[in-house]
Parts: C-alpha cells; structure tokens; sequence
C-alpha cells in the first residue's frame, strides 16, 4: 500500500480578469449576500447553543456574515461524551481507510470548496487574496494529505526481529479525548489542529477562536462530507476558560493540540498540573505560542533583500501571524539606504478591504486587536526614545484599519522590542557595524521568545557566526529570506522557550504526539 506522494497545492494567483479571479469574486459576493448559521456538531448532529453572537466582517465592521450559538458547560461535556463514544470504531478502523477521508477532504477543499474558503477566509478573518489561498486552500490541503504521509513512515517504522521472534510496535491513539483549541490567524492551523490527532486514530473535541468560526464551520462541513464518522470531531462553540474547566477536570483528557497566546497556554499548563494526579494517562501537551520574531543583518547583506525582507515578514497579513517579524537590527552603514526604500515601498502600498484585489493590507481582527495594537503606536509616538518612520495612523470607523508602521528607537529594550503586539508594528534598532557580536547577544537576550527569525548577510562567516550565537533564538531560521511563510513539507514549523513546545506542525514529528505505542513480543 502507497499513499500518493505528496506536491505542495499550487497556489493560484487571482490575477486580473483571471478566471479564477472571477469564480472568487462570486463566491465572496455570494457570502455578503446571505447570513451563513454555525451551529456546534456534537456526534454528528448539530447543536444550537443559547447565545447568538454575530459574526462580522473586520473591514467592514456593521456587516453581519451570520451568527454562531454558543454553548456552555453542558455541551462541551456533551462533546466530550461523544468524543469518548467514537474512540473505539474509529481507532480500529484501519489506518487507510482513516487516511481516506482526510485526503477526500483535501480533494474537496481543492476543487468543489476553493472559492469558498477562500472567501470566508476574506471575509470573514480579512485576509486578501493571495493570503486567503496561501492559508485556507494551500496550507490546509497541504497539512492534509503530508500528514497522510507522515503517518505512513511512523506506522512502517518497525524494530528488528529475529528467527522465532517477531518484534513489533502497534501505535495505539491516546487512551482519552483530545481537545483542539485553534487560534484565527491561519484557517489552515485552525484545521489541522484537530485533524492531525483525528488522523492518528483519536478522537477529538475542537473549540475554534471566536474570531475564526465562520471559516471552521466550513472545515467542519467539509470534513464530514469526506466521510468523518460522527464523534470523531466534535465542534464546540463556547467560552475558553468555560470550556477549560470542563475539559481539564475530565479523567479521559489525554492531550491538547493548541496555537494560541503564551498566557492562556501557561494558564493551561497550569490547569493540567492541577489535576495531574486525576488523569488516566499523562496528557500530551502540545502548543505553539508567541513570538517576538527578529531579522538581523549583517553589513554585508543585500539593503534591498532585506526591505523586501521587512516589509513581506512584518505586514502581510496585518503582522498577525505567529512568524512576523516586528523586531529588526540593522547596521548603521546600510541603514540610509534600508530607510529610503522601506519608506518608499510602503507609500506604495494600499490599504482597504479584502474584496478590492488591490490591497496589500486590511484591517486588524477585532476591536480588542485595534486597541492594543493602537495603544502601542501612541505610546511610541510620545517616547523620546522612538521615532515613526512610516504609518502610525489608525481609523475604525468603518474597518479595523492600522497603517503598516515602522518605528526607529535608540533603546534596543524599548517595549515594541519586547513585547508581542501581533499587528502591523515594526520596531527597528540600528546597530554600529563594529558592534555585530554584541547585537547577536542582544538579539539573543531580548526577547523570552524563539519561534521565527531571519538573518540577511553575504558574508558566509558572518552568517555562521549568527547562526551560531542565535542557536536558540528561533526554531524556524530564515536565511537571506522573510521569516514567515513556512510550507507545509518544507520549513516543518514550531518554536521553542515561550513560543511552545516545538512538536513542528506539518512533519512527523508533530504526529509522534498523537501516538502512545505498544511494543508486542511474539515468540513461536
Ligand atoms: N505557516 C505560517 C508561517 O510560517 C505560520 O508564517
């Protein structure tokens, strides 16, 4: 038996009156001109909690997309009942067969529903385009059908035998429920959060951000088109911490698959040691967390590389992505030439919503993001320490618009440095070239995160030197590149010290943790 080998989905590029650009086009006036019901899907059937809340569109904040119903305690609990219902059937299923319906889903995701995550994902989250089709068309699929492929080494992976004695690994699901608690950024993670456990045999209870369900109901349909038996996973819509309390107090918890905030994982952390001793088994905790991701470069490196660097890495997608970049070290010699271009690249760029193919960037997810993010910009623009280079205006009137801005500060710990503000901030630090030792230790030290980072230099010691010195400042290191942007396959993803537990998302890795082997000795 052979699994397709898998390609990474080739990205469609929505080009004028492509179309392809018109079939999109469609499905996103088709979606603002109706209102899209998420309910919960509890062991197959739905469910309708007794909250309604409106989802809206970040761009265009009084336009409704629909409403989801929340539920409370009593359904997560309800969840969790089938969840632990279906594990048996489903663990025993054959693997193939399990396999089956995630690459259908992939097929389906491809073709018959393209447009239409892309669109929710436009809509709904306010991704453009291209980053609609990178994340919900590309990266989902792409998680679906490598992990498929994943899953086939670790099953073959044997030990050895010998005449009279066969050795052999079974590599059982986890003994419990797993629970999925899936962040709005990328649909695609969203996805694969619950799926990836799903595929290795478990069942699984997924609570998507409040933020992200218009695209997750989706994924949900999707998902059970392919053939998901009931109670595999099961969709929940509640509160976190609500949520939480059921599911951490439950002796069948066996692991959590999260991508999230550094605070509510350490929260979560916490919660699961509390009831260590309650447990079944020992849970599987597995998150990818914050990121303060840096970009230094090296005086020998390419100013124009590297803009292009900075402004891809820090503003795509708003900067709400885990990997952007917002801290930058750049040396005084190349700094007038970085500076001019940065400034002129990003007058160039526009601004607006998701359904004018033309943006770059659109607006922020909430109004909780808009506040914080805002509250940095201001604070920064009172500092004698900071000074804006490009951007720094903001307006929510019709949208949660924040201008991709840059900020130059001559305190390399200044709180933009620091701090994790997940928006359209960028924060850069000019450094004397004869101080590059001292700036890897800065970069080092600086931040307590270590999920993505970028080094530009043409010089090959130089760049040996900092990979050297930053061996534990990222767990994904870009050189002469962005750091964002990780395919599936390729750049296998995850951080380390506070950005999680490094367990790589889209590798085997990351599937070994859904596994609990039992080792069978047979003698004849
Ligand atoms: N795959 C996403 C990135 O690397 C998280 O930007």
């Amino acid at each position: 038996f052979q699994v397709p080998t898998p390609v990474n989905e080739p990205i469609l590029q929505y080009g004028a009156n492509s179309a392809e650009r018109s079939k999109l086009k469609q499905a996103l006036s088709d979606l603002r001109n109706q209102q899209i019901d998420v309910q919960m899907r509890i062991a197959g059937r739905s469910v309708k909690g007794a909250k309604k809340v409106a989802m809206t569109c970040p761009h265009d904040h009084q336009h409704v997309l629909g409403h989801y119903y929340e539920g409370g305690k009593a359904e997560v609990a309800q969840a969790i009942d089938a969840a632990l219902a279906a594990r048996s059937a489903w663990a025993s299923m054959p693997w193939e067969d399990r396999a089956a319906i995630f690459l259908k889903a992939a097929d389906l995701s491809a073709t018959k529903y393209r447009m239409q995550l892309n669109a929710r994902t436009m809509l709904g989250q306010s991704k453009n385009a291209y980053q609609a089709e990178i994340d919900a068309a590309c990266e989902w699929i792409d998680f679906l059908r490598f992990n498929v492929h994943y899953a086939q080494q670790i099953y073959s992976e044997q030990p050895i035998s010998s005449p009279g004695v066969w050795n052999r690994l079974e590599y059982r699901p986890l003994e419990g429920f797993v629970y999925a608690l899936t962040p709005f950024n990328f649909t695609a993670i969203a996805g694969n959060l619950p799926a990836a456990p799903a595929l290795m045999g478990n069942t699984v209870v997924w609570k998507p951000s409040p933020t992200q369900v218009y695209s997750a109901g989706l994924l949900m349909e999707i998902l059970e088109e392919a053939g998901l038996p009931a109670g595999v996973i099961n969709l929940v819509l509640a509160d976190g911490p609500e949520a939480g309390e059921v599911v951490f107090s439950h002796r069948d918890f066996a692991g959590i698959h999260f991508t999230g905030s550094t605070g509510v994982f350490q929260t979560i952390w916490k919660n699961i040691g509390q009831n260590i001793a309650n447990y079944k088994s020992y849970p599987r905790i597995v998150g990818e967390t914050g990121g303060k991701d840096f970009v230094i470069a090296h005086s020998s490196a390419d100013a124009k590389a590297l803009t292009t660097g900075l402004i891809r890495g820090a503003f795509e997608y708003q900067g709400q992505k885990c990997s952007a970049a917002s801290r930058a070290y750049v040396p005084a010699s190349l700094w007038p030439a970085v500076e001019t271009q940065l400034k002129a690249d990003l007058a160039a760029i526009k601004m607006g919503g998701t359904e004018d193919f033309e943006n770059f960037v659109n607006a922020v997810i909430d109004a909780k993001a808009f506040a914080k993010i805002t509250s940095y910009i201001s604070e920064a623009k009172k500092s004698p320490e900071v000074s804006v280079i490009s951007g720094g205006n903001f307006d929510d009137s019709k949208g949660y618009f924040v201008e991709p801005t840059v900020l130059l500060t001559t305190n390399p710990t200044y709180r933009t440095m620091v701090e994790e503000i997940f928006g359209p901030v960028l924060t850069i630090y000019v450094y004397n070239d004869a101080d590059w030792k001292e700036t890897l230790a800065l970069v080092d030290s600086t931040s307590a995160y270590a999920l993505t980072g970028a080094i530009f230099a043409q010089d090959k010691y130089a760049m040996l030197e900092a990979m050297k010195d930053l061996e534990n400042a990222a767990g994904n290191l870009y050189l002469n590149d962005k750091c964002t942007g990780a395919v599936v396959g390729q750049q296998p993803f995850g951080g380390a010290r506070a950005s999680g537990t490094n367990d790589k998302a889209g590798s085997y890795l990351n599937l070994l943790r859904w596994v609990s082997p039992r080792t069978v000795k047979e003698v004849f």
